[in-house]
């Protein structure tokens, strides 16, 4: 399969030396790219800025912004893409205006900081961006995970949401190990149980790989 991955946080400017960011590693998302090279597929992996080494065969290409990131998919998302896996925990938000110089601390206590929506890609992958083949997302949750997962599954038009719980400091952000919840757009749902990101995302592209199989 040719495989498409966003992977890793964006950075979305509030000055030259400041940013809005999360706390994603890319842990995951790497994982999975390495699992689907080490299992012979082709990689594509559109990533924000992490600490992390992309295996060597994928294409990779490196964005900072969330408007960068949904470019970078539009461009690469081409018909030859069988599967698209997104990973990236991309800013919700960005700041209405990037100052272009750095601000100075004022006297007030206070500063307010105004935000506007960013593009979701994902979202607009079936639609706008016409977009065939198998698709899954990635939803992290503190809360009512199976309701909110399920509701990105159709609101994104997923075939796939892949779920976890990021309020336990083992498990999720930025961290070796994870616990994930698969939930399928034929309403079904299965658990995988607390192991590291490399075993998840080896199982992962099986699952996916199958998935695949099952739709063509
Ligand atoms: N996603 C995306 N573009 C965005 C926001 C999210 O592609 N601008 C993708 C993520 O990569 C993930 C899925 O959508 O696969 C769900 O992301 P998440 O941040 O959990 O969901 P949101 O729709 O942003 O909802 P909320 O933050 O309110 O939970």
């Amino acid at each position: 399969m040719k495989i498409l991955i966003t992977a890793g946080p964006t950075r979305e400017a509030i000055d030259p030396v400041r940013y809005i960011s999360n706390r994603s590693s890319g842990k995951m998302g790497y994982a999975i790219a390495e699992a689907a090279v080490a299992a012979g597929h082709e990689v594509i992996l559109i990533s924000g800025p992490v600490a992390l080494s992309a295996p060597e065969q994928a294409h990779l290409t490196q964005v900072t912004t969330a408007e960068e990131m949904y470019a970078a998919v539009a461009n690469q998302i081409g018909e030859q893409v069988d599967l698209a896996v997104f990973c990236a925990a991309v800013a919700d938000y960005r700041p209405v205006e990037a100052a272009e110089q750095k601000i100075k601390k004022s006297h007030a206590e206070q500063m307010t900081l105004v935000l506007e929506k960013t593009r979701d890609i994902l979202a607009n992958v079936r639609g706008k961006m016409n977009f065939p083949g198998l698709l899954v997302g990635f939803a992290a949750e503190t809360n009512d995970l199976e309701k909110h997962a399920r509701d990105k599954l159709s609101k994104k038009k997923c075939d796939l949401i892949v779920a976890n719980l990021v309020n336990d400091p083992e498990t999720g952000f930025d961290v070796d190990e994870n616990e994930l919840q698969l939930f399928y757009a034929d309403g079904q749902s299965e658990k995988m149980p607390r192991q590291t990101k490399t075993l998840l995302a080896e199982k992962l592209i099986e699952i996916f790989a199958k998935l695949g199989e099952a739709r063509s």
